[in-house]
């Protein structure tokens, strides 16, 4: 099958998303698109390389939105029905607040549009799928109670991007998650994967909800559901 599949700014199941990303690519063409955000975001959880690498050919681009301009031609490959299907996993609050009012403004977005366009069915895995709380996972961060502000900060001597500023902050826009930082810092006060409770906003959980009633979109909870719904499809061809 031709794939395409969208990555935006949201660390929440993007291990999960990378994870079945890699998987699928295995056995079928997979054009991988990242927002903005989504570039930026795997590179903080050290995960871009991994992406790239499965990328490489013709309907095996990795289109990144940084590259494109306004128009995102790219996507009329979904307008034309060149892609069996268009999973996007994750995506972020601001990415579906924008599909479920029709928005399309940027490369996921647009993607998405398309697609209902082309009838291409669309899979959509939301960080925001149910009210409460959530656990999520952080990228490298500079644990200012555990910080000594040594003399000569290891970590920073060790970061490869110059992304930390000693006894202040990672600068989460040089990282690229390697966790060099969290292996030199004699005292660990630098954290990598540490797990922070989160509160999902009424306003996300109900325009996860409005998802539901866009026609050519399905809704699923997390990225692992992918691979039975996959099976689904192939079958019908
Ligand atoms: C480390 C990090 C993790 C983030 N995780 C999430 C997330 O899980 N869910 C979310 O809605 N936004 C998250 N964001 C914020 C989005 O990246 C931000 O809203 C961005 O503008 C979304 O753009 P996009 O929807 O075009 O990808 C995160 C930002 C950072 C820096």
């Amino acid at each position: 099958m031709k794939i395409a599949w969208g990555i935006t700014g949201a660390g929440h199941l993007l291990l999960d998303s990378v994870n079945i990303l890699e998987e699928l690519s295995n056995e079928h063409e997979v054009t991988v698109m990242l927002s903005m955000a989504g570039e930026e975001v795997l590179k903080m959880y050290g995960l871009f390389e991994r992406v790239k690498n499965v990328t490489g050919g013709y309907y095996r681009e990795l289109i990144k939105e940084k590259d494109q301009e306004s128009s995102f031609p790219i996507t009329g490959r979904l307008s034309m029905g060149k892609y069996d299907l268009l999973i996007v996993s994750p995506v972020t609050s601001n990415t579906i607040g924008k599909i479920v009012n029709g928005i399309a403004d940027n490369l996921i977005t647009n993607a998405v549009a398309q697609a209902g366009k082309g009838l291409v069915k669309t899979y959509i895995i939301p960080v925001d799928f149910e009210s409460g709380d959530l656990k999520t996972v952080l990228p490298s961060k500079l644990e200012l109670d555990l910080c000594e502000k040594c003399e000569t900060c290891e970590a920073a001597a060790a970061c490869p991007n110059d992304a930390i500023t000693p006894g202040v902050e990672i600068n989460l826009l040089n990282c690229k998650g390697c966790g060099a930082c969290q292996i030199a810092c004699p005292f660990s006060a630098v954290t990598g994967g540490k797990i922070i409770t989160i509160h999902m906003r009424d306003v996300d959980i109900l325009n996860t909800k409005k998802l539901y009633e866009i026609e050519g979109i399905e809704v699923l909870a997390h990225p692992k559901h992918l691979m039975k719904v996959l099976k689904g499809v192939l079958k019908e061809q």
